[in-house]
């Protein structure tokens, strides 16, 4: 027995030996001849440098080796030992943020087909994010704090099985053995990075290592992950990169290449890699950082992204103003305009007071047109740096249904966002007003109902990336001159998501009576909580009553508790507004409160999407059979 054994593991041994993975490699030291397939705005530029996006914003590239490798063992179908490096920039049009960032990607297809650019990276889209059935594997370099996917900061690697949500992530730093620390790097300095990531097979470890490129390989990897390839590679996978630009303009370059599998990617001859273009606006910074000394790196980073930031401030005041009229129909507004057209702030200009600051009704100076100045104070830089970068994109945003954002200025731990002026104010304040007879007719609120719910489609599906909401309500929907409804302060909630202001270090996005049981637990804000509270709102509207009314009989305390029992007991439409009158019609009104009751629905995967809503709210769809289950909760069939 003992020698059976003996023979049959020695003899798996010899085979694995003699059959295991195809020796194949390359070397590009930059990309003059290459055997590369290109896709969106990737091109090799006269000197050989592989430029993944050029300064055109919302734009993704790829660059596949052009023959698919072999993965897997030929023998026992087991994933292939393999290790690649190379060198990257990332050049952004300013020292503090970047758009979006860049990944060497396996991928069964040499074309990310329906990827989008942003924040997916060029690698995926929202329908097939984080799918098992994508079949990628991609290390991300990520240079845009992304809630979403969990990011962990606006300057990390991540590896990235089959979605952006990595499954790890560090932020960009290398280990330096003389001082025995990890240093931090980074990633859109403009500065060449070498990249090194392996995997064997034996242990299942992917390891990730940068180093700034005058820096030699670190003895400790930024990251090594256990990963089974086994289920994630096919036999035969495409290898490259991809890179998507966003609001910013960035450009992310490859300067070389290589690449090995069962065995050590081939060194890259750094001098002779292709030179970055020469760079002109941010020489101070880089010029300054050189002359430092070591020791005085770690402490000087932090003050010289203080002067970047400011001296960038400075400088680029004039650029930052023409590229958003350009780009974004959007305005960096001067401090001194908006100072001018509230009448410095005077409290008689206030229009109200929310979570997020104080609004002032404003006349532009030189324009004449009326505004609605948000003062938001933080102060953290970071977040600020950050939520400019969104707003940005943001701001591109146009839809009948949103409140228009027309511009901002920042200045001092303080942010102002200019909106257009609606003259109706806000729905709850007509909805709760103590006059009689109501102004909000029955068919003024089924208009607004409807509106709102386009507009909240158009943010979760029909803008080029998925915007949750995160604090619908009646106060956040506003009425313009002939009562249509407008959803505001989308985004504006994100900025807590940034960095911590002191005085909401906990803070849950969103109001109470409108957060949907999960987002308490899990924390995160989904389409599915927007629908939630969406559900919420359109209660709140058909009946005329706040989500929590305090002061009510226990049994009406909580709105959606009170219409789903009412409901239950055949009385659905007693709960409507009593200041309606007679003037409502029922099946409207019916349709409604079941859209209300099934979008408050407490299981998540129960909610309808709000494609499916404004189907109902049309007509274009027979709403789906409410029932109730044993447990006494609510059912859809
Ligand atoms: C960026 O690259 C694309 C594709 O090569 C090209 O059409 C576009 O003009 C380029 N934009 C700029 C600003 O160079
Ligand atoms: C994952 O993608 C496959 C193939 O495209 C699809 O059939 C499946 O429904 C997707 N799964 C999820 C959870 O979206
Ligand atoms: C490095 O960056 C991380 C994440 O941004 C930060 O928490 C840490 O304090 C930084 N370390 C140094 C030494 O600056
Ligand atoms: C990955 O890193 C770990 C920890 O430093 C090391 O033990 C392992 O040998 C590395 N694997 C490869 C393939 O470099
Ligand atoms: C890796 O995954 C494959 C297929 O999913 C599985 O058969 C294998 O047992 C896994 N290996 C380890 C060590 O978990």
């Amino acid at each position: 027995m003992g020698m059976v054994i003996f023979s049959i593991s020695v003899l798996s041994l010899l085979v694995r030996l003699a059959v295991s993975c195809d020796d194949t490699n390359f070397i590009y030291n930059g990309f003059k001849k290459t055997d590369l397939h290109f896709d969106g705005i990737a091109e090799v530029s006269p000197n050989g440098l592989l430029r993944m996006t050029n300064t055109t914003k919302n734009q993704q590239g790829h660059a596949f080796h052009r023959v698919p490798l072999r993965f897997k063992n030929n023998f026992d179908g087991s994933p292939c030992s393999f290790s690649t490096s190379f060198v990257f920039a990332i050049v952004s049009q300013y020292t503090d943020v970047s758009a979006h960032g860049f990944a060497l990607v396996f991928s069964p297809t040499e074309e990310r087909s329906g990827a989008l650019p942003s924040q997916y990276l060029g690698l995926f889209n929202p329908a097939n994010n984080g799918n098992a059935s994508n079949h990628v594997l991609a290390v991300e370099f990520d240079t845009i704090f992304n809630i979403e996917f969990g990011d962990i900061d606006n300057n990390h690697v991540g590896i990235d099985v089959n979605g952006l949500r990595s499954v790890a992530a560090a932020p960009a730093s290398y280990y330096a053995g003389d001082v025995g620390t990890f240093k931090n790097l980074s990633l859109f300095s403009g500065e060449p990075i070498q990249v090194w990531v392996e995997y064997n097979n034996e242990d299942m470890k992917l390891n990730v290592t940068i180093s700034p490129v005058n820096v030699a390989k670190p003895s400790m990897p930024l990251l090594s992950s256990a990963i089974n390839l086994s289920a994630i590679m096919y036999e035969a996978m495409y290898v490259g990169f991809s890179s998507s630009s966003g609001s910013v303009i960035t450009s992310h370059y490859v300067l070389g290449w290589s690449f090995r599998i069962n065995g050590q990617a081939p060194a890259l001859s750094l001098s002779n890699l292709p030179l970055l273009p020469q760079r002109n606006k941010r020489k101070t910074t880089t010029s300054l950082k050189i002359g430092l000394s070591l020791a005085g790196v770690v402490f000087a980073l932090g003050t010289l992204s203080g002067i970047g930031f400011l001296v960038s401030r400075k400088m680029r005041f004039k650029e930052v103003v023409e590229d958003w009229e350009i780009d974004y129909m959007t305005h960096r507004f001067s401090y001194k305009d908006l100072y001018k057209a509230t009448r410095g702030f005077r409290e008689e200009e206030l229009l109200g007071v929310g979570g997020f600051g104080r609004v002032y009704k404003g006349k532009l100076p030189t324009s004449n047109i009326e505004v609605a100045v948000k003062r938001v104070s933080h102060n953290s830089q970071q977040a600020m740096r950050e939520f400019v970068a969104e707003i940005m994109s943001i701001g591109r945003l146009r839809h009948r249904n949103l409140v228009q954002l027309l511009g901002y200025c920042r200045r001092k731990g303080e942010f102002l966002l200019v909106y257009e002026f609606l003259p109706n104010g806000s729905l709850d304040k007509l909805l709760f007003a103590e006059q009689w007879p109501t102004r909000v007719d029955w068919n003024q609120r089924f208009q607004i109902i409807k509106g709102v719910a386009s507009g909240l489609f158009y943010l979760h599906e029909e803008w080029e990336q998925v915007v949750v909401h995160r604090d619908i309500k009646a106060s956040n929907v506003l009425l313009d001159s002939e009562m249509n409804g407008k959803l505001g302060d989308f985004g504006l909630s994100r900025l807590y998501d940034h960095g911590s202001d002191p005085n909401t270090t906990t803070h849950i996005v969103g109001t109470m009576g409108y957060i949907a049981p999960e987002l308490t637990s899990t924390g995160r804000a989904t389409t599915h909580t927007d629908v939630f509270a969406f559900g919420v709102f359109v209660l709140e509207v058909a009946c005329g009553r706040r989500p929590i009314e305090h002061g009510a009989s226990t049994d009406s305390l909580n709105l959606i508790d009170w219409v789903r029992t009412c409901w239950r007991r055949g009385v659905l439409a007693e709960t409507r507004d009593p200041k309606l009158g007679t003037d409502f019609v029922m099946q409207e009104l019916e349709l409604v409160l079941k859209i209300g009751l099934i979008c408050s629905h407490p299981s998540p995967a129960a909610r309808p999407s709000m494609r499916q809503v404004v189907q109902y709210l049309h007509g274009d769809l027979p709403l789906p059979k409410l029932s109730i289950a044993e447990t006494g909760s609510l059912m859809s069939t």
